[in-house]
This record gives structure tokens, C-alpha cells and sequence, in this order.
């Protein structure tokens, strides 16, 4: 079912452990992920940047999309559709009055009282939907930064100031992760994460998923992170097998056997996504 993430990440916190969130990026990732998902059993946030939103086509081409892939694969496992990264007030009122069921709104390059005002408004109006609304406090490293910078963790009190006065469902508190390829290992702060999950009720938010060694995604969901964002991770499986395929095929010419070839590939990503974040 096309559900909002509260139930599942109320779930995932009360049970330790994490919900995969998945980029898609087009039909075949969709279908990856709910083929893997649903064979696994596994509930899963799909999430979709606005970048992702506009290479499709639009917010209600990825509806349909998705609702229609869930119909015809008959998948039984709940699903969440949502907005990765939305700027503005108006991409999230257009997301939700096409049918996603949560989104992200951020406004973490803001000095925090805007942040709060521009996610207040995003919330008033997604809940009067049931539509789940994430924040973001402090700076997650950019995609190509490869690092974080320290100066734009997010602090205890300004996660706490936030939670208090925009009524988000979720948080998500800049701790050292990047999106993209890191240089060198995450520089995660696990005691403040650990000190912002007891202070505040709402369940926590991982970005930058890709490449934070296993031990490290496990202690961050010992101290209270209940949904992990990964992107590039499968673009880089994807893009690996796709290179050996072609090398192999190249009198190929049928763009279902050049993209379905990533398929195991994109596969095997999500099964161990949802091994390692459900710590079986
Ligand atoms: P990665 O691309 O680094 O996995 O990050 C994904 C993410 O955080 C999406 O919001």
C-alpha cells in the first residue's frame, strides 16, 4: 500500500532499527526496488529529488508510475513516496496534491528561524493531507564534497528548537555524512546523535548512506537512527555491470537488455540495504 512513513518509522524506532529510503531515478529502479522489497518483505521509502521528479516528467507521472508498478506486481508491502530535498513550499504542495505521501523539506542552507518558518508551512499543510514531513538541521555534505563540514553539524539545541516548533515527523540532524563518495571514512558524531534521539521523540534521519562502512551504519541505528537515504550506492552497481555488459555486448543495440543488465546488480544493493538496517 501507497502509505505516509509514520507507521513504519514509529516501528522501526520502537523496534531499533532502520527503513531503507531509495532514490529512483526512472521505471526500472522503481521496479527494482519493489521487485526487492517485496521479495524481502521489506517496507521502503522511495524517495525522489526534484531533479529525479523532473527527469521523469513530473510529480504525477511518478505517481502513476509507482502506483501502477505496485498494482501490476501486486506489491503487498507498504510504501512511502517521497520528496528528497524540496526547496520551496510549492514543490511540496505540488507533490502532495498528486498523491506522495511525505516529503522533505529543506531548508538547511537557511539561518535556522527561516528553516523553521518555511518548514512550519510545509507541515500545516502536509498534515492536513497525511502527508509525513522531514527537516533537516545543519549541512549535509554536498554531493562531490567527498567531506563534511564540521562547523554545519547540527547542534542539540537547534534540533530541539526545530522538532518544538515545526511539528516535524522526522529529522534529519547533519552529523558528518555526504552525499555521494566520501574521501576517506565518515566522520559521524555518534554521541550527539545519540544525545539528539533522547531528547527528541521523532525518529531520526541518516543521508548519505553510500559508503559508510557497515559497523558504522549499525552504530548510528544504536543511537537512534530509524531511516537510512542511499542514492548513489546503486548508481555505482548499476553503472559497474552496465560498463561489463557493454564491453562484452557490443553489437547490442535493445535499450532493455543495455538497462536491465544493471538489474542483479541494483538487486543485490537493496538485499543487503535491508539485512544491514534491520541488523538480521
Ligand atoms: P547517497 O547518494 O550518498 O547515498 O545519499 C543519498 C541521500 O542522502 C538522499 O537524500
Amino acid at each position: 500500500m501507497l502509505v505516509n512513513s509514520k507507521k513504519m518509522l514509529l516501528s522501526a524506532k520502537a523496534g531499533h532499527y532502520a527503513i531503507p529510503h531509495i532514490n529512483i531515478n526512472n521505471l526500472e529502479w522503481a521496479k527494482y526496488i519493489l521487485e526487492t522489497c517485496e521479495e524481502q518483505q521489506s517496507p521502503v521509502i522511495l524517495g525522489v529529488s526534484e531533479g529525479a521528479i523532473h527527469y521523469m516528467g513530473g510529480v504525477n507521472t511518478v505517481v502513476g508510475l509507482v502506483k501502477g508498478l505496485m498494482e501490476d506486481l501486486e506489491i503487498t508491502v507498504d510504501v512511502c513516496l517521497h520528496v528528497d530535498h524540496a526547496k520551496s513550499f510549492d514543490t511540496c504542495k505540488k507533490a502532495i496534491d498528486a498523491g506522495f505521501t511525505s516529503v522533505m523539506i529543506d531548508g538547511s542552507t537557511y539561518p535556522l528561524e527561516q528553516n523553521i518558518r518555511l518548514t512550519k508551512e510545509v507541515v500545516e499543510y502536509a498534515h492536513s493531507h497525511d502527508v509525513t514531513v522531514e527537516g533537516e538541521v545543519g549541512v549535509v555534505g554536498e554531493q562531490g564534497s567527498g567531506v563534511a563540514d564540521k562547523a554545519k553539524y547540527a547542534t542539540v539545541s537547534d534540533c530541539l528548537k526545530f522538532y518544538q516548533e515545526t511539528n516535524v515527523d522526522m529529522l534529519a540532524p547533519a552529523l558528518g555524512s555526504v552525499h555521494g563518495l566520501y574521501k576517506g571514512e565518515a566522520d559521524l558524531d555518534f554521541t550527539r546523535m545519540q544525545e539528539i534521539s533522547e531528547q527528541l521523540p521523532i525518529p531520526l534521519v541518516l543521508h548519505g548512506g553510500t559508503g559508510i562502512p557497515d559497523d558504522k551504519i549499525k552504530h548510528a541505528i544504536a543511537c537512534g537512527i530509524n531511516k537510512i537515504n542511499v542514492n548513489t550506492e546503486l548508481q555505482v552497481e548499476w553503472h559497474n555491470a552496465i560498463v561489463q555488459y557493454m564491453d562484452q555486448n557490443k553489437s547490442i543495440y535493445d535499450p532493455r537488455k543495455i538497462i536491465s543488465s544493471g538489474e542483479e546488480a541494483i538487486k543485490n544493493s537493496v538485499r543487503h540495504i535491508i539485512t544491514l538496517f534491520e541488523q538480521k
